[in-house]
């Protein structure tokens, strides 16, 4: 028996390619596309490339190309099948057992996409043609939406329209037609009855873009009905599940970090008409771990920004803790509060899309510091109090499931709390100066030297040199005068050594005219400071290692060279760029 099509495709839509391969491949940004070491080869450039538009990968030294399923078969050698069970499951979804139950599940899920899309359309249509839907329509306008709106999300008005209820009773089964939860019957009046009549609705799309429930507003807020309802929990929707409007918002996910997550289908669709397009909905419900893993597969950094009343802080909190158990390393969660009585939607209208953007820049606040901002409010003066908090950030952050974040995390609320007990908490003091600052801190050091790439560290060694050893350099200008460096900082301070080098004749290089800072750099990061240290009256070991640095850069520049060509073959597939490819290869191994 086959996979069904579309099951293979919910895998593909959930999973990025280079979330697959980074499994098992380091993996390095480089324009639109991924580099890294060829998994299929030992190689030390990196000649495999990964692209998430197009949804595979490419290997340069053996050829290797395909999709994510292709990636799982090679690199952990199995069948097709067994790679599908292991990419559903990472992507979160039930296996595939094909057995009699699954088949009936599987014509059953199929008539019930095809009910949902039929009435969809049909009163999505009906919105805009029939007299009927006046009113809505006059609700829609006073509300600003546009047509444009309108049609991206699909927005209808239900009246009872018998004729189409006939069509789909004849057309489907009693049971097909109430699994879907369209229609309940009334007891009453003994027939079947639409569950969205006199209201909005709002489709609500699973990943691949098919309607799988609705959200309905009435039209006149009223003290009996509620505001919104939403379809009954189906064997096809189970709401935790769901993100409103993430079958867009993933397509955004290659050029963009940043996702807002919102509370309610107006919110999505006012930021939306305000082109603010990255953006989804939990939908009133408190928002699932399993919707942050999924936020994560496509974004960075996960915003969450609910209304700017009570219960939208109580369900920012909720959600915090809740969402800090998933919090991985290169992931953010941060949390946007807005002015008292506004909602995104609100928010957005009035202000406009570049506010609104700024606003969240400057706003935004990291789920960790708001967890411990929203407990330390409600902390008294005395020890009982006191011991409760500590107790309560301390169960919070046991809860992560990512060892660094929670050690860090820990390490911000401990740090915190030590000024609380400046006495008792000397020591812990004395070893950690600063607490406050130590989450950053680390951070910083780690964003400092993980910025630096490999070539920058070789490119501060060869200046290192340069700085130390200036006699030596000028007796042999001419092994340093062809060099060519790649960061625009150290090109500026490498050409000032030249000048400099010219012109001194027999007494140290002089002053430099130039920022210290770029000369501290050099200075603070160079790896080659000890081993030169050690042999600085070697000069001849010295010329030694520095003409090895000139070959590394030297190679370097053919790398890249080399990885333009690359991306340039993996969009013409020329075959006169594969061959110039040969050639810098061939190269490269000379060098
Ligand atoms: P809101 O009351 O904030 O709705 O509830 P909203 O989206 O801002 O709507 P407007 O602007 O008043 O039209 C947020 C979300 O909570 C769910 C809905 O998903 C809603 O979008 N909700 C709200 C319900 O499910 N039922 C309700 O009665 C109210
Ligand atoms: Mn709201």
């Amino acid at each position: 028996m086959k996979y069904p099509k579309e099951y293979l495709q919910e895998i593909k839509n959930r999973l990025k390619t280079s979330t697959v391969v980074s499994k098992t491949v380091s993996l390095k940004k480089r324009g639109k596309e991924y580099v890294g070491l060829s998994p299929f080869k030992t190689e030390k450039t990196p000649s495999f490339t990964v692209n998430d538009e197009k949804e595979f990968y490419h290997c340069f030294s053996t050829a290797e190309h395909g999709n994510i399923f292709d990636f799982v078969m090679k690199t952990q050698n199995l069948r097709f099948g067994e790679s599908v069970k292991y990419l559903a499951n990472l992507a979160g979804m039930r296996p595939y057992t094909f057995s009699k139950e699954d088949e009936i599940r599987e014509e059953k899920w199929n008539k019930y996409k095809l009910i949902y899309a039929k009435y969809v359309e049909f009163y999505h249509k009906y919105l805009f043609k029939n007299s009927l839907a006046k009113e809505a329509k006059d609700y829609l306008k006073n509300r600003n939406l546009t047509v444009e709106e309108v049609k991206k999300f699909k927005i209808g008005y239900v009246s009872n329209d018998e004729n189409f209820k006939e069509e789909i009773f004849k057309e489907f089964t009693e049971s097909e037609i109430k699994e879907t939860g369209l229609f309940y019957f009334d007891e009453n009046k003994k027939k079947y009855v639409d569950r969205f009549r006199d209201r909005v609705i709002f489709p609500i799309n699973n990943i691949s873009g098919d309607p799988i429930a609705l959200g309905g507003r009435i039209l006149n807020d009223s003290k009996y009905l509620a505001k919104y309802i939403n379809s009954p929990e189906t064997p096809f929707f189970k709401k935790g599940n769901n993100l409103y409007n993430l079958d867009f918002t993933r397509k955004l996910s290659n050029n963009i970090n940043n996702i807002f997550l919102v509370e309610g289908y107006m919110d999505v669709v006012g930021l939306s008409k305000n082109k603010v397009d990255n953006v989804v909905a939990n939908l009133g419900t408190s928002l699932t771990t399993r919707q942050i893993i999924t936020l994560s597969q496509f974004f960075h950094h996960i915003i969450i920004c609910f209304d700017g009343d009570e219960s939208g802080y109580k369900a920012a909190l909720r959600s915090a803790e809740n969402s800090i158990i998933e919090l991985k390393p290169e992931k953010e969660i941060s949390f946007l509060f807005l002015p008292n009585k506004h909602d995104p939607d609100s928010f957005v209208n009035e202000k406009g899309k570049e506010f609104f953007e700024n606003f969240s820049k400057s706003n935004s606040v990291p789920i960790h510091k708001f967890i411990f901002n929203h407990y330390s409010k409600d902390i008294d003066d005395n020890p009982s109090s006191r011991a409760i908090f500590e107790k309560k950030l301390r169960s919070i952050s046991s809860t992560i499931k990512d060892e660094f974040i929670r050690k860090y995390v820990l390490e911000y609320f401990l740090g915190k709390i030590s000024d609380l007990t400046p006495n008792t908490n000397f020591k812990y003091k004395k070893n950690y100066s600063k607490p406050s600052k130590s989450l950053k801190s680390t951070q910083n050091f780690y964003n400092e030297t993980k910025s630096f790439t490999a070539i920058d560290i070789k490119e501060f060694s060869f200046l290192y040199i340069l700085l130390k050893k200036s006699k030596l350099i000028k007796n042999n200008f001419n092994l340093i005068e062809n060099v060519k460096l790649f960061s625009s900082e150290n090109k500026l301070l490498f050409e000032e050594i030249i000048s400099q080098t010219n012109k001194f004749e027999n007494s140290d290089i002089g002053n430099l005219k130039i920022d210290q800072s770029l000369i501290d750099r050099v200075l603070k990061y160079a790896s080659i400071k000890h081993i030169l240290t050690k042999n600085l009256n070697d000069d001849q070991k010295i010329l030694e290692i520095l003409s090895e640095l000139i070959r590394d850069l030297k190679n370097y520049e053919l790398e890249l060279r080399i990885s333009d060509l690359e991306s340039r073959f993996s969009k013409d597939l020329s075959e006169t760029t594969f061959n110039e490819l040969k050639e810098l290869k061939k190269l490269q191994k000379i060098n």
